[in-house]
């Protein structure tokens, strides 16, 4: 059977940018067969928040994102990676088998340094957890984002050089990118919870109406005639619109003239799509805010079943490597 595994860090509200980029493919994906596994990554987390409570609050959020937004937990296994702790002691092992250059060339360490977070040996060996995360549960396919691609070709030369010392030990991970490779934020550039520009997935009322304002304009008139590539708010609004409506704004955006849109109709139509399309969830998030307990046992019931996969690859790479 075909093992698909991701996680999310739990670093901010979750965006448009994580729904449509990775987290409806993790649920499209749980629907069509196959052994899923997704993860709340709080391990990883430590390496940028250093506040318990926050912390506490975010992994609960996105767990109720997925949950909300249909996640179907008989068919996929969702828990939390500190509920797996082998992923650590196989960690351990993988960075034993793993070359300084390998991890001195992951462009995200680079990345994280220069925009100010603390170069700790946690965050210069997170591909190293990373890969224990996708290794420990004999993924064949991790659907992830483009920023990631590297860190599961990291976790496959890892592999192979525990198999190339020990023998047959682990299982050799793919990353398949997201069909939604980048969702722009307000300002046009990636949407990014570190870059200030993001809308939250459960957003509405007046602070939608809000942020949604703020989608970045130019002076141009509506009569005027557009390229409708160049107008972002047409770039957000395709991510909701069947294609019959999305030709037809983009129609008379290009015509300009009499009764051509403004950026203010462009704007009100993408407010209604997200209140629209994410009304049910936000319903059943409201719902499940007022049970904890039942998304603990959710998460309890995923713990159980990833760990029983994880400890068998644990105890394996142990006997492999002579620690049993
Ligand atoms: P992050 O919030 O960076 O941990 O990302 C969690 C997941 O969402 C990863 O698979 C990312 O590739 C994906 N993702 C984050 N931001 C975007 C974006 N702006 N567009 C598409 N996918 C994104
Ligand atoms: N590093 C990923 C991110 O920042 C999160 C993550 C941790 C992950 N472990 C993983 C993703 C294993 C895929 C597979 O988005």
């Amino acid at each position: 059977m075909t093992t698909y595994l991701s996680g999310i860090q739990p670093s901010g509200l979750p965006h448009l940018g994580n729904y449509f980029g990775a987290i409806r493919q993790h649920i499209a994906l749980s629907q069509q067969g196959g052994d899923n596994f997704y993860f709340i990554a709080d391990y990883h987390a430590l390496t940028t928040n250093r506040d318990p409570a926050e912390l506490r609050t975010r992994v609960r959020e996105v767990a109720l994102t997925y949950l909300a937004l249909g996640l179907d937990t008989e068919k996929a296994t969702f828990f939390r990676q500190s509920d797996v702790p082998e992923v650590c002691e196989l960690s351990w092992l993988l960075s034993t088998v793993t070359g300084m250059g390998l991890l001195e060339r992951a462009v995200s360490y680079r990345d994280k340094v220069e925009r100010g977070i603390t170069a700790t040996v946690g965050l210069f060996t997170y591909p190293a957890l990373m890969s224990a995360d996708i290794l420990a549960y004999d993924s064949n396919f991790v659907p992830v984002g483009a920023d990631q691609k590297q860190h599961v070709e990291i976790a496959r030369d890892m592999a192979q050089s525990f198999n190339a010392a020990y023998g047959e030990t682990f299982v050799l991970p793919e990353a398949t990118l997201s069909p939604t490779a980048k969702v722009p934020g307000i300002d046009g550039q990636k949407m990014s919870k570190s870059y200030g520009n993001s809308i939250w997935v459960f957003e509405t009322g007046k602070p939608l109406k809000k942020i949604v304002g703020q989608v970045l304009t130019d002076s141009r008139a509506p009569e005027e005639p557009k390229d409708p590539a160049g107008v972002l708010l047409l770039e957000l609004l395709r991510l909701f619109l069947s294609p019959t409506e999305q030709a037809d704004w983009e129609e008379r955006v290009r015509r300009g003239g009499e009764g051509a849109p403004g950026y203010g109709h462009l704007k009100v139509r993408l407010v209604e799509c997200i209140e629209e399309h994410f009304r049910p969830a936000r319903e059943r998030r409201a719902a499940l805010l007022a049970d904890p307990a039942e998304v603990e046992r959710v998460l309890a019931k995923g713990a159980e079943r990833a760990r029983a996969r994880a400890v068998a690859t644990r105890d394996r790479a142990l006997r492999n490597c002579g620690l049993r």
